[in-house]
């Protein structure tokens, strides 16, 4: 994979280097007023004092002991989008079970950002008729809502608040009209959870099938990718495509997300043997997409729907086989963010 296609590290937290140009600031504004002003006494307190609160600041460095909300400030919500130029890949069903059993670890957010508003029917949300969407999230500056009044708790479970929805439903075609004009019209979701990624540990984001302006925010708000793909034909050109795109997106220099892996979901099997069609999809896979990790299927199966339905994970429902390629994606990313 080439270089751009990898995540760039996040830079320091602002404050080691802020309290630092602000102490050797101090210090030498200060001794070079005293020196001014004052006889050589006051200078070499004033001096020793400076040094004094340098020293401080190195310790407090070194043993991270800091005020308390230092490391709030410098939270950043990683950012997972789950993405496949094919419908019908199992994209909804991917992040919802993520955001789902990501919530378990941190505080995270589901981002539907699909004007099929699947994800939020799914988490309660069937009638946003009167209520502020994604949609207003991303308009142009003057008819911009904040990101913080759309954001809402899933209606059919009490998640304790670990788990939020900035919901989705059909005006978000509109709202991708209408930022059409605009330059950085790519970058318009990023831009609306810049404010807010200090405040989720995760962020998981849901996207349309197609290519188009939605897709290509949806992507590129990412630190990772992942790629769930049917065990079809259409299923295997939509991950080609997917990974073709972020490959275009790189070369005209943006920013792409890391590329975890595909997940191949709907995974047929008749008894004890997996059927041609989904064996014929998992080959192509490996071989055109050799340097893309491909992580444990998703079988078909009904109980994927219910739970989908219900607006859980797989995990949850005791489905400890099916929910395996989601784990396995968690502690992928999980083990990224440590390592
Ligand atoms: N492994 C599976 N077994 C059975 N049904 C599944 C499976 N995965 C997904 N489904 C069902 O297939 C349909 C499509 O899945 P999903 O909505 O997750 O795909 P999608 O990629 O988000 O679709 P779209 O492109 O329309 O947004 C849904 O009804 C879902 O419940
Ligand atoms: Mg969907």
């Amino acid at each position: 994979m080439r270089d751009s296609l990898k995540i760039i590290p996040a830079p320091n937290p602002p404050y080691n280097s802020a309290i630092g140009y602000t102490t050797s600031r101090y210090v030498s504004r200060t001794y070079a007023l005293s020196t001014k002003s004052l006889g050589f006494e006051i200078v070499r307190d004033h001096y020793l004092v400076c040094l004094y609160l340098e020293l401080c600041y190195s310790l407090l460095k070194k043993t991270r002991i800091w005020f308390l909300a230092m490391p709030e400030a410098s939270k950043q919500a990683t950012v997972i989008t789950v993405s496949c130029l094919s419908g019908g890949s199992g994209k909804s069903t991917t992040v919802l079970n993520l955001a789902t059993m990501l919530s378990g670890k941190g505080k995270t957010l589901a981002v539907d950002f699909d004007p099929q508003g699947n994800l939020s029917q799914w988490l309660g949300w069937t009638d946003l008729s009167n209520e502020p969407t994604i949609a207003e999230a991303i308009l142009p500056s003057n008819d911009r809502v904040p990101i913080t009044e759309i954001i809402k708790t899933p209606k059919n479970e009490n998640r304790s608040n670990t788990l939020f929805l900035a919901p989705s439903d059909f005006s978000l075609a509109h709202a991708a009209d209408i930022i059409a004009p605009n330059p950085g019209r790519e970058r318009f979701l990023s831009r609306a959870l810049k404010s807010i990624t200090d405040e989720y540990q995760f962020i998981v984001i849901d996207s349309p099938p197609s290519k188009g302006i939605l897709t290509y925010n949806a992507i590129l708000a990412a630190d990772f990718l992942v790629i769930p793909t049917e065990c079809t034909n259409k299923g295997v050109m939509g991950a080609i495509n997917t990974v073709q795109l972020v490959r275009e997106l790189a070369e005209i220099d943006f920013v792409v997300p890391h590329i975890l892996g595909i997940v191949p979901t709907r995974d047929q099997w008749a008894g004890a043997n997996q059927t041609r069609m989904s064996k014929a999809a998992m080959k192509a896979l490996e071989e055109s997409l050799p340097s893309i990790r491909l992580f444990s299927s998703l079988r078909q199966s009904t109980i994927v729907q219910q739970t989908n339905m219900a607006g859980w994970s797989l995990a949850e429902a005791g489905e400890t086989k099916l929910s395996k390629p989601y784990v396995e994606v968690i502690n992928t990313v999980i083990a990224k963010i440590n390592g």
